[in-house]
């Protein structure tokens, strides 16, 4: 279902790294509207640098710029979510509605730290939310109803995909895809290094690099295939692939990323509480 941003009032709590691209691409976007967002962050000397890079009102009063919002979007980190709840409270109501993008804190610590049955929807974003090639996993709590759960997709879409997951999976979502822009940047650089190492110009291997990676995706996106499939597509009998396969096996570089997923989702349970 399409849901109308017009005329609503946005307030990003947090405008870090992940605010800050979630309002840089919504407001280039048309979504969100100059006028009617307002965000903060910690530091003065931060907000003055935002407010004139993105050309809205940027503060450090958390109270003031949640008053009459029709949207939260709560970007701070999972150890002071509760604080900036609870510093909040007075000015707020459940009419709102409260989007969280922090990794690990649960809906219903949420909705207990607004001390009110407010729609709550959880949100896990990754950084190529940048390029508006983003992909966000989505949940909601106790009070948030479809349309809630529908104006969090139409937000997020617009920085890339999204996909509608139950809570309990909201920690592997974290581990997954929103840590792994960064196993895929070591993967690429590792390439990229390679093709220097057999006689490639840096930038050359680079590009080479990037465009397969874009391209591997981008086929498994379309066609839905398995990866298995698609690779053995590539592997033809006696050929090179297959040998470069049984490095990548003696390596255990399938291994090593299921592990590398498991121990980032474990430490997205605790992240919140210290
Ligand atoms: N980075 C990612 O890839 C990613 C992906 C998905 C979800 N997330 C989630 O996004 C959240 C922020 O992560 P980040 O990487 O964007 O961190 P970050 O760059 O450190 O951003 C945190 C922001 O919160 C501000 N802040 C701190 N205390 C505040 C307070 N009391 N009131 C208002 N603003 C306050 C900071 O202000 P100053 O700038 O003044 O210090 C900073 O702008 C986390 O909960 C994380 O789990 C991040």
């Amino acid at each position: 279902m399409k849901f109308d941003f017009s005329g609503k009032r946005v307030a990003v709590i947090g405008a870090g790294k992940m605010g800050g691209i979630l309002l840089k691409v919504l407001l280039e976007k048309g979504l969100l509207s100059r006028q009617l967002t307002r965000a903060t962050v910690q530091h003065e000397d931060r907000a003055k640098t935002l407010s004139d890079k993105l050309g809205i009102t940027v503060g450090t009063d958390n109270l003031a710029v949640v008053k009459d919002a029709d949207i939260v979007l709560l970007c701070v980190k999972p150890q002071v979510v509760k604080e900036v709840l609870e510093w909040i409270r007075p000015n707020i109501s459940s009419t709102q509605l409260f989007i969280s993008v922090a990794a690990s804190v649960p809906t219903e610590q949420i909705e207990n730290a607004l001390s009110m049955n407010a729609p709550v929807v959880r949100a896990m974003p990754n950084t190529p939310c940048l390029l508006g090639v983003g992909m966000t996993g989505i949940c909601k709590g106790k009070f948030a109803t479809s349309e809630h759960v529908d104006a969090a997709c139409a937000l997020f879409n617009v920085v890339g995909k999204t996909v509608v997951v139950d809570e309990k999976h909201m920690d592997a979502v974290t581990g997954l895809s929103a840590s792994g822009p960064a196993y895929i940047y070591i993967i690429l650089e590792s390439l990229a290094e390679a093709g220097v190492k057999v006689g490639l110009p840096r930038d050359i291997a680079t590009l080479l690099a990037a465009q397969t990676t874009l391209g591997a995706a981008t086929v498994v996106l379309e066609t839905g295939d398995h990866p298995a499939l698609l690779k053995d597509a590539v592997t033809t009998p006696a050929g090179c692939t297959v040998d470069g396969i049984m490095e990548l096996e003696e390596g255990k570089l399938r291994v090593t990323l299921i592990k590398a997923v498991v121990k980032a989702t474990q430490r997205a349970k605790e992240l919140a509480y210290g």
